[in-house]
C-alpha cells in the first residue's frame, strides 16, 4: 500500500507537488480547465495545513526552443490564481539559484509554480531522460514530495520518478482516487464485466485488449479496432482504417479463437465512400470496396446497449466513430447515453474518450473518469506504473539525506 497524503503529517511543511496541468491552450487561453480543477482538492488540503507549496507540471511536448513559445505555464498560473483566489509566485528557470531561493523563502500558505518541466528538455533532455542530479536539485527545494499527476505516471521522467528517490513521498488525493477507481475495475470487477474498446489503431491497444480479455465477459469493439478484427475474419471492410500487419492479424485471429464468446462486433455501420462524403447506413456484410466506415449503425447501438444494460462493470476506452464530425457522432453519443444510466458501474479512460465526453455534452455526467490516456491503459495492462512505483510504501519512513 502506497503512502497517502491523507495519512501523512504535512503541517507547515515545504511540499513539492507534482501535478498534471497538461491542458489544451489555444492562443494563450485554456479551453478546458478540468485537470486544474481536479487538482484543487490536494492544493486546498495542503493550504489548510499551512504548507509552503512548490508546484511542478509538464505541458505539451517541448523539443525545441520554438516549442517553448506556446508551452509556458503562465496561463495555468492565472487560472490557479482565479480558482484559489490568491496570488501565485512563478519561477521561469527551474534550476536557477533564484528559483531555489524563492522556494526556500516561501511562507506558510504561499504557492510557487515552476515553469513547464519539459523546458528542461531543451537542449539536454533533463526531464524526459531521468536525470538524478536534476532530481536531487529540485528535491532540495522541499521536505516532502506529493505525486498527484496520475496521467503522466507512465513516464520515467525526472520530476515523476526522480524526485521521490530523494524525498519522503506520498500520493495526493487525485492520484489516490484514480488508482482506486482503476483497481476496482481491474482487480475486482463486479460481473458481468464489459469492456468497450474503440479507436483508430489496433496495434496501439493490442496489449490492453490481451490483458483485459481473460478478465472481462464481453469485449465490444468499434472503429479501426473493429475493422481490423473483422478484416482478420476475412470480412470486407472496404477502404476503412485497419491493420495490414500480418503478425498482428495472426494475433487477432488467435484472440478471437480463444475468446470467441466474449467478442461483440458491429452489425452495421455508417459509411461514406472514397469519392463522396455522403453518409449511408449499411449492414456490415454489405460493405463495398470504396466504403469507409465512420460510425456504428443503429443495430449495433441496440446490440451493444443490451450488453451494457446487463453488465455490472463497464470500462470504456475509445469512441464508436469519428465523433468530432456531427454526421458520425451518433454511435458514441447513444452509447454514452446508455452508459450514463449505469453511472456508478462505469469507468471511462483515455484521452480520446474524455474528449468525446466534453464535445458531446457529457462533461460532468460520469463519476469515474480517468484523467490519463497512456497512463490509464498502461496501468490496466501492467497493473503498475513507474510514477506510482516510485512513491514510498506506507511503512517505509526512511528520509534520505540530501
Ligand atoms: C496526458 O495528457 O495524457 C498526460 O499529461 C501525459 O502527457 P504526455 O503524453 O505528453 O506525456
Amino acid at each position: 500500500m502506497k503512502q497517502l497524503l491523507r495519512n501523512t503529517y504535512v503541517d507547515n511543511m515545504r511540499v513539492i507537488l507534482r501535478c498534471d496541468f497538461n491542458v489544451p491552450i489555444i492562443e494563450g487561453n485554456i479551453t478546458d480547465e478540468s485537470k486544474i480543477i481536479k487538482s484543487l482538492e490536494t492544493i486546498n488540503y495542503l493550504l489548510s495545513k499551512n504548507c509552503k507549496i512548490i508546484i511542478l507540471s509538464h505541458l505539451g511536448r517541448v523539443k525545441t526552443e520554438e516549442d517553448k513559445k506556446n508551452a509556458s505555464l503562465l496561463p495555468i498560473k492565472n487560472s490557479l490564481e482565479r480558482l484559489l483566489n490568491k496570488p501565485i509566485k512563478f519561477a521561469t528557470d527551474i534550476l536557477s539559484e533564484e528559483t531555489k531561493n524563492m522556494a526556500l523563502s516561501l511562507q506558510s500558505g504561499e504557492i510557487l509554480l515552476l515553469e513547464n518541466t519539459r523546458f528542461l528538455d531543451v537542449p539536454n533532455k533533463l526531464e524526459s531522460t531521468l536525470n538524478d542530479d536534476v532530481a536531487k536539485q529540485i528535491a532540495s527545494f522541499g521536505e516532502l514530495f506529493v505525486f498527484d499527476a496520475f496521467a503522466v505516471a507512465h513516464r520515467r521522467h525526472t520530476t515523476v520518478v526522480g524526485i521521490p528517490a530523494y524525498l519522503p513521498s506520498c500520493l495526493g488525493f487525485l492520484a489516490e482516487k484514480e488508482l482506486s477507481m482503476l483497481d476496482i475495475t481491474i482487480k475486482n470487477p463486479n460481473k458481468p464485466f464489459t469492456v468497450i474498446m474503440g479507436g483508430a489503431k489496433v496495434d496501439d491497444k493490442l496489449k490492453i485488449i490481451k490483458s483485459l480479455l481473460p478478465k472481462c465477459d464481453h469485449l465490444l469493439v468499434s472503429g479501426g479496432i473493429a475493422n481490423s478484427f473483422l478484416s482478420a475474419l476475412r470480412l470486407n471492410v472496404g477502404s476503412s482504417l485497419k491493420t495490414n500487419d500480418p503478425n498482428i492479424i495472426k494475433e487477432l485471429v488467435n484472440l478471437m479463437l480463444t475468446y470467441k464468446e466474449k467478442f461483440a462486433f458491429p452489425l452495421d455501420a455508417i459509411v461514406t465512400t472514397t469519392y463522396s462524403n455522403h453518409p449511408e447506413m449499411k449492414n456490415i456484410n454489405e460493405i463495398d470496396t470504396n466504403d469507409v466506415i465512420k460510425d456504428i449503425g443503429t443495430k449495433t447501438i441496440k446490440k451493444y446497449g443490451t450488453i451494457i444494460k446487463e453488465s455490472n462493470t463497464i470500462f470504456m476506452n475509445g469512441t464508436m466513430g469519428i465523433y468530432e464530425e456531427k454526421a458520425f457522432a451518433n454511435g458514441t453519443r447513444e452509447i454514452l447515453n446508455i452508459l450514463s444510466t449505469k453511472n456508478d458501474q462505469v469507468v471511462i479512460g483515455g484521452g480520446d474518450t474524455v474528449g468525446a465526453l466534453n464535445t458531446l455534452g457529457f462533461k460532468n455526467e460520469f463519476k469515474n473518469v480517468s484523467s490519463g490516456g497512456g497512463a490509464t491503459l498502461e496501468y490496466i495492462a501492467n497493473g503498475s506504473l513507474p510514477g506510482i512505483d516510485a512513491i514510498r510504501e506506507e511503512d517505509n519512513i526512511e528520509v534520505l539525506d540530501l
